[in-house]
């Protein structure tokens, strides 16, 4: 499917709408009622406005009036002679209800008739230059496709029927059934590899230009329709109603773009590949969350329309998946090197293979661009995901299989939408529609399974897999850097994954689409809709250091270290605390109150002190007394309740300790400070 994305944009209430048009530079719609009256609507300030500007039909309808099919007459009007008729076209035996233009040849019209037919016509020449037949009942509209490849006109008839024909041959290629009332309107959008139709049933349905599936119906529940306008370079579709019209906007809901690890990036406007380079920017200043100034150069047009398009791990090849088709291409030149029919495709972890699903049963593996294995998984297979090991998903959940003999490792009762495998192949994080889960893969022990046949059941090798944790976040796209894990989620926020701890980079301000990280720029790139590309800093000496933490290799971890800027420490000390590596932490982190708080847990007193030296803070000598005291470590104690003025602190442990001079002195002190509670009972215990 094509999965479009469709929302409504604008409902615009009113009395029937017989003809709307999209302005080409402005916000503007332009709605013709059957009333007489014109209205103009801005579709960007008000979801519902009144029109602004109400004009009369007349006026308007002269400029573009072409048509005049009350007596089964065409005419030709000629602004430049002050309107006047120059030709007349003659030979439908009904009304005439639309013509329109061959945006090839202007020389060519199309009209369609009540008469059921649809005749083809010459400037110059009164008589059509030929006719098409096939409607039962009176056409009421027609469109010719604009693109290159195929010389096709739809039309839409009372008999319920949508017809493609081509105008060359002359013969009808397709017929699309469906609509339950009279076609009124039929559009060849003229940039998405659809049409549009719409009927009096009150439905307009969305058709696929080449496979001619239905992809959508939308229902409105504005009654009859009775015009479709789409406009090139834009998304927007306006609809005209019984009661009024409606602005649609269509989209892909993922962008079809991909970037290699050197930073070339692949994607696709409609059917044209394009590619733009980050090393071509230069040393060009980058902030967070700009769009980047990239220039776009042109690869060529591919022959399906691409949904998906994914590099391979080295980046040598890309695959564009659309239609059911797959294209590989060489990512450089673009020259296509296999393709073939497939719901799906994924490539392994090796570069040289791939799988496709070929149906909801048969999976395929390749290998150097040649069948492997052809299997068909237990389960069947309703979705399939690359990486480290095959994942297949099926109603029963999600089967993991080797690539190479596709024996099966584990099953798990799981519905994935996506599958991330870390590059080393021993972490991988399985997203579904509501959380995410991180697992260990555990290669070692899938091979000593593998040798002693120990462990192995129905369901695969039990321990193959260990559940590390599992976060209640929806996970959109994501990406390993190195035991990191780095993800947009479901409400737009850039986040990454680590040793149970989440850390967010950003919030983005609308849905974005995850890349790729290049460690030599220290820079996340991620794309939206509209293929602008931004990105985010995320330092790699702090995914290293992070990484080497959550593998206990403290030598890389120290080597990692000094790479990491100052004001990034404290981040990686919080980092190591959560992990319970407290003594690195103290000795990483740069925040005073961070390691005063560490050096207390830690029982470092000489280092707490002078913490507490260097703060000032009657707080941080009360909390030192408490750790002195407890240590046993009465003289520190002593100093640490002076500098923290606490008497009645004081007074416990001259008291407790049985020391005379220290109540001696505590006497002194508390009299002169005005603490006569304190002063009472030292002298009083004195003697005094
Ligand atoms: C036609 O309908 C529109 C909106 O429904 C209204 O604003 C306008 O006044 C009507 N025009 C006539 C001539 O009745
Ligand atoms: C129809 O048009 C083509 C050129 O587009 C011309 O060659 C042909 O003679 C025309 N046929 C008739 C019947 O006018
Ligand atoms: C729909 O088609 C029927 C059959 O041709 C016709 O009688 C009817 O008038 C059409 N409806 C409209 C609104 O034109
Ligand atoms: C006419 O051309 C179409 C392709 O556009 C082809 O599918 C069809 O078979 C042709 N019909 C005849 C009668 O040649
Ligand atoms: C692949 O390339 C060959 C030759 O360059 C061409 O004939 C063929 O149509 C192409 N196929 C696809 C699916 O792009």
């Amino acid at each position: 499917p094509l999965r479009l994305d469709i929302k409504r944009k604008l409902t615009a209430r009113s009395d029937r709408v017989k003809s709307v048009d999209l302005h080409p530079s402005e916000p503007w719609m332009l709605a013709s009622l059957y009333n007489g009256s014109v209205c103009v609507w801005n579709h960007e300030t008000q979801v519902t406005s009144r029109p602004y500007c109400v004009l009369h039909v007349c006026l308007i309808f002269c400029l573009i009036s072409f048509i005049d099919s009350d007596d089964m007459l065409i005419k030709l009007w000629d602004w430049e002679k002050k309107w006047s008729c120059s030709q007349v076209f003659e030979g439908h035996t009904h009304y005439v209800m639309q013509i329109v233009i061959n945006p090839k040849d202007n020389n060519q019209f199309a009209s369609a008739s009540l008469d059921r037919t649809i005749k083809v016509w010459q400037l110059g020449s009164s008589s059509p230059n030929f006719t098409l037949e096939g409607h039962d009942k009176g056409v009421n509209c027609i469109d010719y496709y604009s693109g290159g490849d195929k010389p096709y006109l739809i039309s839409g008839a009372d008999d319920r029927l949508v017809k493609i024909w081509d105008y060359q041959n002359k013969t009808c290629v397709q017929t699309l059934e469906g609509h339950a009332q009279n076609v009124s309107c039929v559009n060849f959008h003229p940039e998405l590899p659809i049409i549009i139709t719409g009927s009096e049933d009150g439905t307009v349905r969305i058709w696929h230009s080449s496979t001619y599936r239905l992809e959508s119906t939308l229902n409105y529940g504005m009654e009859r329709v009775w015009c479709v306008c789409g406009l090139r370079g834009s998304n927007n579709v306006a609809l005209g109603y019984d009661e009024g019209s409606i602005i649609i906007k269509l989209g892909r809901e993922e962008p079809a773009m991909s970037m290699d690890t050197s930073g070339k990036i692949i994607w696709a406007k409609h059917s044209e590949i394009q590619q733009a380079n980050l090393k071509a920017m230069g040393d060009a200043e980058i902030k967070d969350g700009e769009r980047l100034p990239l220039a776009v150069k042109d690869m060529g047009s591919c022959e399906i329309y691409p949904q998906t398009i994914q590099h391979n791990p080295n980046g040598r090849f890309v695959v564009v998946c659309g239609d059911g088709e797959y294209i590989i291409y060489t990512a450089m030149a673009l020259r296509n090197k296999s393709f073939g029919s497939a719901q799906e495709f994924v490539w392994a972890h090796d570069s040289s293979e791939y799988a496709i699903r070929e149906s909801s049963s048969v999976v395929k593996i390749f290998k150097n661009f040649k069948e492997k294995k052809s299997f068909k998984p237990d389960f069947g297979a309703e979705g399939i995901y690359g990486g480290f090991l095959l994942g297949v998903r099926s109603v029963n959940g999600l089967a993991f299989y080797d690539w190479d003999n596709t024996e099966l490792i584990r099953r798990i009762e799981i519905q994935p939408k996506h599958i991330f495998w870390s590059d080393s192949g021993e972490l991988v994080c399985i997203a579904t529609e509501e959380s995410f889960f991180i697992l260990r893969y555990l290669s070692e022990k899938v091979a000593a399974s593998q040798e002693s046949n120990e462990g192995v059941t129905e369901d695969g090798i039990e321990d193959a897999f260990e559940v590390q944790g599992e976060i209640q976040e929806v996970v959109k796209t994501g990406l390993w850097v190195g035991d990191c894990f780095i993800y947009t989620s479901s409400v737009n926020r850039l986040n990454y994954f680590v040793g149970g701890e989440i850390v967010t980079i950003a919030h983005l301000d609308r849905t974005m689409y995850l890349l790729g990280y290049i460690p030599k720029d220290d820079r996340l790139y991620l794309g939206d809709k509209e293929l602008n590309i931004v990105s985010y800093s995320l330092l790699v000496s702090v995914l290293e250091y992070q990484t080497a933490v959550m593998r206990r290799d403290f030598g890389m971890a120290d080597k990692v270290l000094p790479t990491i800027p100052k004001e990034q420490r404290t981040r990686v000390a919080h980092f190591l605390e959560k992990q319970g590596f407290k003594q690195q932490a103290l000795a990483v982190s740069t925040d005073p109150e961070h390691r005063f708080e560490l050096a207390l847990q830690l029982g470092e007193l000489k280092i707490a002190y002078q913490l507490a030296v260097e703060a000032e803070s009657e707080q941080k000598w009360k909390q030192l007394a408490e750790l002195a005291i407890s240590k046993c470590q009465f003289s520190l104690a002593q100093e640490c309740l002076h500098h923290a003025q606490d008497y009645g602190g004081l007074l416990l442990l001259a008291t407790a300790s049985g020391n005379a001079a220290m109540v001696a002195k505590l006497a002194e002190g508390a009299e002169r400070d005005g603490k006569n509670n304190v002063a009472f009972m030292t002298y009083f215990l004195q003697g005094k």
